[in-house]
């Protein structure tokens, strides 16, 4: 196992009704003239932000509000909040959405105290020292971006889509009631799950080794995602199914089940290609993608994918680990067929010449290459979106 610190102090609070809380858990966390952020119509629709606004009003705490953040969300609204802020003296940003929204929400309260272009640090993925708090009611399980340090933006100008990190990004809290996610669709709720498994993928696959902890934490999520995925589908209102899946997205992703083992992300990069590109559904390009890369791995590191098919799916052991192994990835591309996701980057709507020309924009390390338990080139990155196309 290998060194590593790990401090995740966001507050969550869990369960039905939770949202009500908004504003206390506010005041409790030092915010005295708060910003609403949200996305598109859902949480008005749903009554929600009727309820966060009550919750805050309760606590006679004055706030503004932002909404019409996109999933994938851009780089001209973080301008705006981020004027929004300076010009009403804001010191909280509660947001109230998905991972879209939260990120967007991040983006503003880091780049409230950066002087010039808040994109500097997207570009070059330098860690952002210092935001305003913020808080989150989350509405769908998916890029965990409640309880993690991360937040993705795209560049409108651009078009490119980059991550940055930085500790001070962490929520203070987060309210996640699974009811919330009852409305929604088929497609964003399997999205979702997609995009859980792929975080806990990118950890599971690892070049350290013995770090049986990780590796049976990252299982225990990955079983009740294999598990539970297909009774949201079924049956959207089931509580308990919801449940299990809102905190499994938390854990997947504050990193709980990354510490001590190098980690992968090549196919999130992969992703964020297709996404910046053609406004991609996150989960959804990763579930198409994540069976190709696997493609691509397993016969230079065949022992790890005979261990995830054996301990995840119960397949019949091949006594080869190659052969084991392709039964798991077949299973991964059923299940996230059985779900709903697509198989190919063609039904994403994806065209044979954007496969070079992400390709070459992937962002690479100094040696040329992306990815860590197998290294791969611009070339590698082509043959995997051929080989799914
Ligand atoms: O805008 P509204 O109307 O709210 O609709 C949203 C949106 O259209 C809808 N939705 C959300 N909650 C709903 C609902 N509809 C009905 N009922 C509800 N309860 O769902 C759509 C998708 O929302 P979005 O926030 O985009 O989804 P998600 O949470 O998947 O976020 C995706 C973004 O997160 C980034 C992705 O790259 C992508 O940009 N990621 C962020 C990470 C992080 N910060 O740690 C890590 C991830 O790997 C990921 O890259
Ligand atoms: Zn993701």
């Amino acid at each position: 196992m290998l060194n590593f610190e790990f401090c995740s102090p966001t507050h969550f609070v869990f369960g039905k009704g939770t949202e009500a809380q908004a504003g206390k858990l506010v005041r409790q966390f030092g915010g005295n003239k708060i910003l609403i952020h949200y996305g598109g119509a859902s949480a008005e629709r749903s009554g929600l932000l009727s309820r966060v606004r009550k919750s805050l009003e309760e606590e006679g705490l004055p706030f503004v509000e932002l909404g019409g953040v996109k999933p994938n969300p851009r780089s001209g609204l973080v301008y705006e909040g981020i004027d929004l802020c300076r010009k009403e003296e804001v010191d909280f940003i509660l947001a109230v959405g998905g991972g879209s929204v939260i990120d967007s929400a991040k983006a503003i309260a880091a780049g409230v105290f950066i002087e010039g272009d808040f994109w500097q640090y997207w570009e070059t993925k330098t860690p952002v020292p210092k935001s305003l708090p913020v808080g989150t009611v989350l509405t769908i399980p998916a890029a965990g971006s409640e309880s993690s340090h991360n937040t993705v933006i795209t560049n409108e100008k651009t078009m490119v889509k980059r991550g940055t990190t930085g500790q001070c990004l962490r929520p203070k809290f987060s309210i996640l009631n699974p009811e919330l996610t009852f409305t929604l669709p088929a497609w964003q709720t399997a999205s979702g799950a997609s995009d859980i498994i792929a975080h806990v993928l990118e950890r599971y696959f690892s070049n350290t080794e013995d770090v049986e902890v990780t590796d049976r934490l990252c299982e225990a999520l990955l079983l009740t995602m294999v598990h539970e995925t297909p009774r949201v589908i079924a049956d959207p209102t089931c509580y308990e199914a919801r449940a299990n899946i809102m905190w499994a997205g938390a854990l997947a992703h504050n990193n709980v089940v990354g510490v001590g083992r190098e980690q992968d992300w090549a196919t999130h990069a992969l992703e964020h290609e297709l996404s910046a590109l053609r406004d991609v559904t996150h989960g959804a390009g990763l579930a198409v993608l994540f069976p190709a890369w696997m493609e691509k791995a397993l016969p230079q590191k065949p022992k790890l994918f005979a261990k995830m098919a054996l301990r995840i799916f119960g397949v019949e052991d091949q006594k080869d680990d190659e052969k084991t192994g392709a039964l798991g990835i077949k299973a991964w591309r059923d299940f996230f067929t059985s779900i709903g996701m697509p198989s190919t980057l063609r039904e994403l709507g994806m065209q044979e010449e954007d496969l070079p020309y992400m390709a070459n924009r992937l962002m690479l390390k100094k040696d040329g290459t992306f990815g860590n338990f197998i290294k791969l080139t611009p070339a590698d990155a082509e043959e995997i979106y051929r080989n799914c196309f």
